[in-house]
């Protein structure tokens, strides 16, 4: 070949052509990427209800085919057992989801006392910080496709001196699910959370009836004060329960109207 013959351009077959400009162009939104979800569940106090509906929302999760892990990031009480220590919250959430991670992740900060997180911690020579819970979560968060936070007490529980759960709920950015443990006094514990929630800028993605207290008077007139006060969704009453379970707290759970919350595709 010398320097003057004309210069060949390869050509591509019309239909070869066309399968190519196909696999460039950007999937279309949404298509085959699954679905991220993840919240911060939050509650009026205690006891009232937070693990058990976080791990109805897993247990949910897992019914629509997604890869769910719950995350404790501290957890105060802890037992022995055959050498590894245990956290009831931690292992329910373990038990609804279906991605295992070391604990280390889903539970950065996993106190032995059952007391105050910054007490506990104290007592115990740890100092809990964001950090370590915000680089966990992203690694739970890389392992899954939906993660479920769970809070610890009520809204505003102290984490050290300067850092407390409703600046973590705020550090991770993630829509709050409240839990209204249903007793006497839990209009102004659940509207005080909601003021707070909104203060930092998050979004109260819904809330929740929990039936803690079987003996609750006018409870239909307290759940309707809450409703016509909380402007998010009511996503379930949850009656008292003989047995509580993930399973049976979500049958009177819809969580459906979640941000990103998965397309039902059953296993
Ligand atoms: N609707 C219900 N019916 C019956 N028992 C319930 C119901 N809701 C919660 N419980 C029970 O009340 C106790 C406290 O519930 P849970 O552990 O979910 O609360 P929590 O808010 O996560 O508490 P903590 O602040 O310790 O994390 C548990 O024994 C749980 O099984
Ligand atoms: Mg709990």
């Amino acid at each position: 070949m010398s320097l003057d013959d004309p210069v060949v351009v390869p050509t591509l077959a019309p239909e070869r052509e066309a399968a190519l400009a196909t696999q460039l162009e950007p999937e279309p939104q949404g298509g085959g990427l699954p679905s991220r979800f993840a919240c911060f569940v939050t509650g009026t106090d205690t006891e009232i209800g937070k693990t058990l509906v976080s791990s109805a929302m897993l247990h949910a999760l897992v019914q629509a085919g997604v890869r769910a892990c719950g995350m404790k990031p501290v957890a105060a009480g802890a037992e022995k057992r055959s050498g590894v220590w245990h956290n009831d919250d931690c292992d329910q959430l373990t038990a609804a989801g279906n991605v295992t991670l070391p604990q280390n992740l889903t539970t950065p900060f996993l106190l032995r006392r059952a007391a105050a997180p910054h007490i506990a911690a104290e007592l115990e020579d740890q100092y809990i910080s964001p950090v370590p819970i915000l680089a966990a979560y992203l690694e739970v968060s890389a392992a899954s496709d939906a993660v479920v936070v769970e809070g610890v007490g009520g809204f505003r529980v102290p984490l050290n001196e300067s850092f407390d759960t409703a600046d973590l709920a705020e550090q991770l950015d993630l829509p709050v699910v409240l839990v209204v443990g249903m007793r006497l006094g839990c209009i102004s514990h659940a509207l005080l959370t909601v003021e707070a929630i909104a203060q930092r800028n998050l979004m109260l993605a819904g809330w929740i009836a929990n039936e803690v207290d079987p003996d609750m008077r006018f409870i239909d007139e307290n759940i309707e004060a809450l409703e016509q006060r909380i402007r998010a969704p009511l996503l379930g009453r949850v009656p008292r329960l003989d047995e509580p379970s993930a399973a049976a707290a979500a049958t009177f759970l819809d969580f459906t109207r979640l941000p990103n919350w998965p397309a039902h595709t059953p296993i």
